[in-house]
């Protein structure tokens, strides 16, 4: 039998200690916008929207293809600057891309030609880090996320699911205090995703990373925050705030919650009302 752990069924010692001790920080955001190009050929992406996520909240960001959502996540890391108004994190002006942060991309953007642990163990070397520790880091993420056994392969011998824990490992090695997720789940099936969304939390629950969650998919969003933010169509705004007040750890069927579709029922109509479907 190989080492590595079913997708469904990742080990029991995911609940093991990460080894982590930064905080969650926190991140406000005043006004921010975005706006492509100039003159006449100026293209508003997004905004102006606020953000006010406190230290160790779960905060998803759900919305309409085109809104905004992977624009907001480009300002709140400092990757992009915003046209209008400003983002803090931990009370310091964003100026530049900031490095207390870790990101998930929709696509994993792994690098082919280096193994999983190499393709986590970047962040060390980038950063120059201390290897051993980052090292330690990483066997406990690989052990907690049920990639055991995974280290060696690379990323064409991972299937999808396994390819996104190990983005999500690097995304995590460095202890950061804020993770910043951009439709990971996206391409995965369900599955696969009821699965990752349980470890993400149980990784949450005992990091309190800050985490701002872009997703689609109004189960996910739920299943995961204790906030949901949902925006509009083109540009996007935060048009309604629902916090989520459903116990933790979350179960894989959320149904088993009456409170769940009512919170479900919410969104869909907030989106009925914005004219995204087309029923
Ligand atoms: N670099 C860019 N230059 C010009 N326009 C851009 C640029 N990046 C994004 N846009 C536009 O800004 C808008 C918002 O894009 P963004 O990627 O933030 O949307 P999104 O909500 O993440 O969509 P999706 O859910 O499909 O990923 C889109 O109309 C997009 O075409
Ligand atoms: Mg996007």
């Amino acid at each position: 039998m190989t080492a590595v752990q079913s997708e469904t069924n990742p080990s029991a010692s995911a609940l093991a200690s990460s080894g982590g001790s930064s905080k969650g920080a926190s991140i406000h955001a005043k006004g921010i916008s975005k706006i492509y190009g100039s003159g006449e050929n100026a293209f508003r992406a997004l905004g102006p929207i606020d953000l006010d996520i406190k230290p160790g909240e779960f905060v998803s960001l759900i919305g309409p293809s085109g809104c905004g959502k992977s624009t907001t996540l480009l300002l709140v890391s400092g990757l992009e600057p915003p046209s209008e108004g400003s983002v803090e994190v931990d009370g310091m002006p964003l100026t530049r891309p900031i490095s207390e942060v870790g990101i998930v991309f929709q696509d994993h953007l792994l690098l082919d030609f280096r193994t999983a642990l190499k393709n986590v163990m970047l962040q060390q070397e980038i950063r120059g880090l201390d290897k051993a520790e980052l090292r330690e880091r990483a066997a406990n993420l690989f052990d907690r996320l049920g990639l055991k056994g995974a280290e060696d392969r690379y990323p064409r011998q991972l299937s999808g699911g396994m390819r996104q824990r190990v983005s999500i490992a690097r995304a995590l090695v460095h202890d950061p205090s804020m993770l910043l997720m951009d439709e990971p789940f996206g391409a995965l099936d369900a599955i696969t995703r009821t699965q990752i969304r349980h470890d993400l939390e149980m990784l949450w629950l005992e990091t309190r990373k800050t985490v701002l969650f872009i997703t689609h998919s109004i189960e996910e969003a739920v299943g995961l925050s204790d906030r949901v933010l949902v925006m509009s169509t083109s540009p996007g705004r935060i048009v309604e705030e629902i916090p989520i007040d459903l116990p933790r750890p979350r179960p894989a069927h959320l149904g088993e919650y009456p409170e769940f579709s009512r919170y479900a029922q919410q969104i869909y109509e907030i989106f009925s009302k914005l004219g995204v479907y087309r029923f």
